[in-house]
């Protein structure tokens, strides 16, 4: 892993996804998570604030040391028991069904074989159990769409590893749950090139 991946993008990233505005859609989503909860793309735990008081323990992933590192400082400051794996989120080694809610926010666009990280984000969840996610992708609308396919090279780069153009519906649909919230939205005062929200749950049946 190179300098900027470890070190620079981490603070990047970290400032980007840091405002007030942001922090309430994190809230929102984390208001409905329940039981044994895993995160993945943990970052630089962002979400941790953003948790409801009743949650005491998390377990999180992610492949980026220097996100890690990042984190400890919020790890540190909040109540939450947090245990953090250093590993990619397409292969965890956790059992089947050990989990009740598993987390995303802005990490879909990053995972190289998403695909993989989905289905294996079926497998750790419970019967019942939800799949929260928040995430930023393709827009639905053309003239955006087009900006989005061509700077998705550059973002790629300068977002280490992120897409300006996955669509997370159609990738999160792939997988045998059942969606029971899937909205779709752009942040208001953001470029619409980086905000067009996916926001939803996925149900293990
Ligand atoms: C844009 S950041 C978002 C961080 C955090 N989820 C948030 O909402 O602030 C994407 C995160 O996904 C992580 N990531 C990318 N590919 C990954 C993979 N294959 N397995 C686990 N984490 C990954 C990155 O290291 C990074 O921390």
């Amino acid at each position: 892993m190179g300098i900027y991946s470890k070190y620079i993008f981490p603070r990047l990233m970290d400032s980007a996804l840091s405002g007030r505005v942001i922090s309430k859609y994190r809230q929102n989503l984390l208001s409905q998570v329940t039981g044994n909860i895993l995160e993945i793309g943990f970052g630089t735990g962002l979400n941790l604030p953003n948790y409801p008081s009743t949650v005491k323990k998390i377990s999180t992933v992610d492949i980026n040391p220097g996100m890690n590192s990042l984190a400890k400082a919020r790890v540190k400051a909040t109540g939450i028991e947090v245990v953090q794996h250093l590993i990619t989120a397409e292969k965890m080694p956790f059992e089947e069904s050990s989990f009740d809610t598993i987390v995303s926010t802005w990490t879909l666009c990053s995972i190289p074989d998403v695909d993989k990280a989905l289905s294996e984000v079926y497998r750790l969840l419970k019967p019942k159990g939800q799949f929260l996610f928040l995430e930023h992708g393709l827009s639905n609308e053309t003239s955006i769409q087009i900006w989005q396919n061509r700077l998705n090279r550059l973002q790629n780069i300068l977002g280490d590893g992120c897409h300006f153009n996955r669509n997370i519906a159609s990738l999160v649909a792939k997988q045998p749950w059942q969606i029971t919230e899937d909205k779709q939205f752009y942040i208001k005062d953001m470029p619409k090139i980086a905000s067009y929200m996916y926001q939803g749950t996925a149900i293990k049946t």
